[in-house]
């Protein structure tokens, strides 16, 4: 499908010239040849150009006017707008409607063309971004939460309120795997800051001074290895949200300097000296339980209340499981369609088994269950060979759910263990195996001394001497 250029202009020799040149370039090509013209195509027939390009003074009607009335109902495309020689645009006004670029008749064909297809791939981006974000809009709505179940029902509920007021802290908590992330996701994308960015970090991935300078940006030179200036992340949120997954893993001292971003709205990057004022709603996810934390001195009380002017707690799937009968029927209808399956029958020995088990990894396990059925489907029965919940009781397995053989490691891809479980148990074991011996260890791994050794710390991995 070729793009459509919109072409603006009452001289009858520079329009077919333009329409001809324009369309020889692959355009789809529209002529207007007065206001009213534009208008009809514009509004009546709800024509949606790419680009337009538009002679400013028409015989009944001024190019920027129409301009102003595309853009007050939210029109798009970028506008070229030409003027006659001698002529004095009304530039400020037409770069407050954004028009993208302004031409003098007569205008040399090579720079013409460069401005016409800067403005395509300026207007492409855009539609792009637009496009996107509608799609987002759609796909995280509180109804995007689904199941019956009375739990859900309320969570989705408070989603939705939570979607029609101004709030600055919300703290939302469940165990893995029961839609923490896409909450966060509903909350910003269906809500008033929609239109501002979403920035998400993860506080357990990153060691305490990266996550310090992710965070709060930095000056040039505030630390050995900080080369240029950096906005961080508090920053980029600016006008939107910040998502901070797995709040209790970030270190006491950072809990103390969130807290007083939150409270001031301002912050300082490291090494510098300027306030910078950010605007931002703090969304904070833990599958701890952050009292009992607090308790322990490992989470601060005051940025907890801080938080926590909002709760979301989102209940275990074990404990909501009449969701099961929405949820199914969902994810079969999407990798149905991701790998070309036609799986609708789901017989009764699959409900009862989906229904007993425990689902500790919950939603997500759930996904992944139901993803491997729908791949391994021959028919449109959904495969109750495949379903593979294991026993209904939770794994007496003091190793969480993993073991060792002989010469091997046996890993849990249930949903129940997380890939930074899974690296911390592949360390520990190797560790076991080679007598606690770090060069040993890293020279099995394929990999350096120094990333095991980081990932013992990290992991909090025991190494007996
Ligand atoms: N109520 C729900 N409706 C539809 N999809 C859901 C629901 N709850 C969770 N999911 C899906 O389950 C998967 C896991 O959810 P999500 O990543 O949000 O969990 P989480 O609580 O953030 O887990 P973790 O603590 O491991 O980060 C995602 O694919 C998500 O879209
Ligand atoms: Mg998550």
């Amino acid at each position: 499908m070729s793009d459509t250029l919109l072409i603006i202009e009452d001289e009858q020799l520079l329009g077919s010239e333009l329409m001809r040149h324009f369309r020889h370039a692959a355009w789809d090509v529209v002529w207007a040849r007065t206001f009213k013209d534009a208008r009809r195509h514009l509004f009546d027939r709800e024509l949606d150009p790419l680009v337009v390009l538009s002679d400013i003074n028409l015989p009944d009607g001024n190019g920027l006017d129409l301009l102003d009335e595309v853009r007050r109902h939210g029109g798009r495309g970028e506008w070229v707008l030409l003027t006659g020689y001698g002529e004095v645009p009304d530039s400020v006004r037409a770069m407050r409607l954004g028009a993208f670029d302004f031409l003098t008749k007569p205008c040399e064909q090579d720079h013409l063309d460069l401005v016409i297809n800067g403005a395509a791939r300026g207007a492409r981006a855009q539609r792009r971004l637009q496009d996107e974000s509608e799609n987002r809009a759609r796909r995280y709505m509180p109804d995007s939460f689904t199941g019956r179940s009375d739990p859900t029902r309320k969570v989705r509920e408070l989603l939705t309120k939570l979607t029609q007021v101004p709030f600055s802290a919300l703290i939302i908590t469940g165990e893995t795997g029961t839609g923490k992330g896409l909450a966060a996701r509903i909350v910003h994308h269906g809500g008033p800051r929609a239109a501002g960015p979403l920035v998400e970090i993860n506080c357990a991935a990153l060691p305490h001074e990266l996550l310090e300078s992710e965070l709060f940006g930095h000056e040039a030179g505030a630390f050995t290895g900080a080369r240029g200036r950096r906005r961080g992340l508090l920053e980029q949120a600016h006008g939107g949200t910040i998502f901070l997954d797995e709040i209790g893993e970030m270190p006491v001292d950072l809990q103390a300097k969130l807290l007083k971003v939150i409270e001031d709205r301002s912050l300082r990057r490291l090494g510098g000296e300027r306030e910078i004022q950010v605007d931002v709603q703090v969304l904070a996810a833990s599958n701890q339980n952050l009292e009992e934390q607090i308790r322990n001195g490992g989470f601060r009380t005051d940025l907890y209340h801080r938080l926590s002017v909002f709760k979301l707690e989102l209940p275990p799937l074990r404990e909501r499981i009449a969701d099961i009968r929405d949820l199914v029927p969902q994810f079969i209808a999407e990798y149905n369609a991701i790998a070309g399956r036609k799986v609708s029958d789901i017989p009764d020995e699959v409900w009862t088994q989906l229904e007993s088990y425990h689902w500790p990894g919950n939603v997500r396990e759930l996904r992944n269950v139901v993803e491997r059925c729908v791949l391994f489907a021959t028919d449109q029965r959904f495969p109750l060979e495949w379903l593979q919940l294991g026993s209904a009781a939770p794994a007496a397995d003091a190793q969480g759910g993993t073991s060792v053989g002989e010469g091997r490691l046996c890993l849990p891809l249930d949903g129940s263990m997380g890939l930074d479980d899974m690296v911390g148990r592949i360390i520990e074991v190797m560790l076991h195996r080679n007598g606690n011996n770090v060069a040993e260890t890293s020279r099995v791994l394929k990999t350096t001394r120094e990333k095991v050794r980081y990932r013992i710390e990290k992991y909090n991995i025991k190494v007996s001497e």
